[in-house]
């Protein structure tokens, strides 16, 4: 598996960070929100060539959908679909209770955030990944002197999961599996012992 498209469901800080990245490593980069192509061209600027502002449709049908958007927002996301088999998709959700502002926390256990967050992608293969950090640590460039910034990661397929550490050392980034969505995802999601968190990589 490798992945040739990136989309953007949520066209925010993080969502743009991670995209540049992407667009500067090659990678086509769909951005999509939830007001339409139209609102999107200081997202594209901000990630730069390579960017392109997208409906939710085109965005969808990336071989790696980034999901940020609102926590609360996701079941309105993955309803859009019926079907969302034959991507990955990455939760960059945090689980508050209410946006703008994001506070509080929606306890959905007994499943983690990204558990209840794979419910609402029926098809697809969900991973963990560039929560725990805020945007203005995901957007610099990850090499540093030091080593590379830290991305946790966390799912349930082999497959998609080696694609993912690939596709992240790529952007400079040192993927780092924390295992499943139940355990990986505990330890990522807010108030566990990795959320809001920044690591190097040493070397
Ligand atoms: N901020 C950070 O440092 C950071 C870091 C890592 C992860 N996160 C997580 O990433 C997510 C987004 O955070 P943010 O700071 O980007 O929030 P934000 O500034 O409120 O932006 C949310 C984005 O999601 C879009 N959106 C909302 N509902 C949507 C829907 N139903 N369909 C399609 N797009 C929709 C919005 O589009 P419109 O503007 O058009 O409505 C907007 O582009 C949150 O879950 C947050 O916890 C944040």
């Amino acid at each position: 598996m490798e992945f040739t498209t990136i989309g953007t469901i949520g066209a925010g800080a993080p969502a743009r960070a991670v995209a540049a990245h992407a667009a500067k490593a090659g990678y086509p980069v769909l951005l999509s929100n939830s007001r339409g192509p139209q609102t999107l061209e200081a997202a594209v600027t901000a990630v730069g060539p390579g960017a392109t502002a997208a409906t939710f449709e085109q965005a969808a049908a990336a071989d790696l959908v980034l999901v940020a958007v609102p926590f609360i927002n996701v079941p309105a996301v993955g309803e859009r679909l019926d079907d969302w088999s034959g991507r990955v998709v990455v939760d960059m959700t945090n689980q508050f209770a209410e946006a703008n502002p994001y506070r509080g926390f929606a306890d959905v256990s007994p499943l983690t955030g990204t558990e209840w967050v794979a419910q609402h992608f029926p098809g697809a293969t969900v991973i963990k990944a560039f929560n725990a950090m805020f945007s203005t640590f995901i957007a610099p460039d990850p090499r540093h002197e030091e080593g590379s910034q830290v991305v946790f990661f966390a799912g349930d397929d082999t497959e998609a999961k080696a694609a993912f550490a690939r596709w992240g050392e790529g952007l400079g980034f040192a993927p780092v599996d924390l295992g499943s969505l139940r355990d990986g995802g505990a330890l990522m999601q807010l108030g566990g012992a990795l959320n809001g968190k920044h690591f190097i990589q040493q070397g």
